[in-house]
């Protein structure tokens, strides 16, 4: 898949998903994601991860974004950027959280150790969650 053709809007998603990294809330991990998803009307919403002392109730930088963009009345989405230090995939909670809204999701994998601007690794939500459960 070419990039720039699948997802024009990529750089504005890497931009969007690294600031909310910076707002990670991780003092046990120390591991700060940030996430950015793209809705079908263009906009953009972001997301950290959000520990807590009861490590259980963690959430994933995913699944605020998407939330987030919830309660802004958007429920329909194209893509997510997913930005940390190291290989970014989303964990299977988090895959499971995104087929609810699209299993074809373009993700972007970003690993911040790369410069600003360099093109992420781009999957389908599909390969990284085949055969899905959904309600039917
Ligand atoms: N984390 C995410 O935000 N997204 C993922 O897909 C994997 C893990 C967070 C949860 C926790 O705050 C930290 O990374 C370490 O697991």
């Amino acid at each position: 898949m070419n990039l720039d053709v699948a997802l024009p809007q990529w750089r504005e998603l890497q931009t969007a998903a690294r600031a909310a990294r910076g707002n990670a809330w991780a003092p046990y991990s120390r591991y700060q994601v940030g996430a950015a998803v793209l809705t079908s009307d263009g906009r953009i919403v972001a997301g950290c991860n959000v520990e807590n002392a009861s490590y259980g109730l963690t959430i994933c930088a995913e699944r605020v974004a998407i939330s987030a963009a919830i309660a802004q009345g958007c429920s329909s989405f194209s893509a997510i950027c997913v930005s940390l230090k190291g290989i970014p995939v989303p964990c299977g909670a988090c895959r499971q959280f995104l087929v609810e809204f699209n299993p074809e999701m373009l993700i972007l994998l970003d690993d911040v150790n790369h410069a600003a601007e360099t093109p992420p690794e781009l999957v389908r939500l599909s390969e990284l969650l085949p055969r899905a459960f959904r309600l039917s």
